[in-house]
């Protein structure tokens, strides 16, 4: 383009580089630069009652709260941990209605009137859990972070087997299935051990479901 066309457009560096930020600012949030996004409203809570260990406990929750949050936040059971929060872990394993469910993928509020049982309901330092005794004794890990979450699964899956359900590796579906090694560990593969400790799990597993190696 010619000056004769009327046309003297030079823009700075300094103009092209701000004109880009805008732009760049107003894809990422849909607003004008500058403008402020209107703060979502937090939903109403609501009420929600839990037997955590036997014991009944009434709180009002805003509903998106999860299950894992309402232990360690709400009732201040930070047994139960919180590795991934994505329900790749199992750290957050806890027992509702005797069955094994990751806490960190299920809302309390689903669970209104259910009970609960974490790691501190199962036993405590004055009577432990067969399962806990045996974790103990085979040296079933390291750092612990894993651990509660491992036992809550361990005795939630004996169950499962007692019960006769198969896993994945049952060989024979018309059978009860037998509790070997290869049965404990794919049963058990939803609880991941970053120290390690599989060996010392399995062992303590077999101990506490009568089928020591
Ligand atoms: Fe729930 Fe990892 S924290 S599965
Ligand atoms: Fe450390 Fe399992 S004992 S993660």
């Amino acid at each position: 383009m010619k000056e004769s066309d009327g046309w003297d457009f030079q823009p700075t560096r300094r103009a092209v580089l701000g004109a880009g930020t805008a732009a760049a600012a107003l894809l990422a949030t849909g607003l004008p630069q500058g403008a402020e996004a209107a703060e979502p409203e937090a939903p109403t809570p609501v009420p929600v009652t839990l037997e955590v260990n036997g014991v009944s406990r009434s709180l009002m929750l805003d509903p998106r709260t999860s299950l894992l949050d309402t232990l360690r936040d709400h009732l201040a059971l930070t047994g139960t941990k919180k590795g991934c929060d994505h329900g790749q872990c199992g750290a957050c394993t806890v027992l509702l209605e005797g069955r094994r469910i990751n806490a960190c993928l299920t809302l309390a509020v689903m669970h209104d009137g259910q009970k609960l049982t974490t790691i501190e309901g199962l036993g405590g330092p004055q009577g432990l859990h067969s399962m806990q005794a045996a974790f103990v004794e085979h040296d079933g890990f390291q750092c612990g972070y894993c651990t509660s979450g491992q036992i809550c699964s361990a005795v939630g899956m004996l169950a499962e087997a007692e019960a006769g359900m198969p896993s994945y590796v049952t060989a024979n579906l018309a059978e009860h299935p037998p509790l070997t090694e290869v049965e404990i560990r794919e049963r058990m593969s939803g609880n991941i051990c970053r120290c390690a400790a599989y060996p010392n799990i399995v062992a303590a597993i077999r101990q506490a479901g009568g089928t020591p190696a």
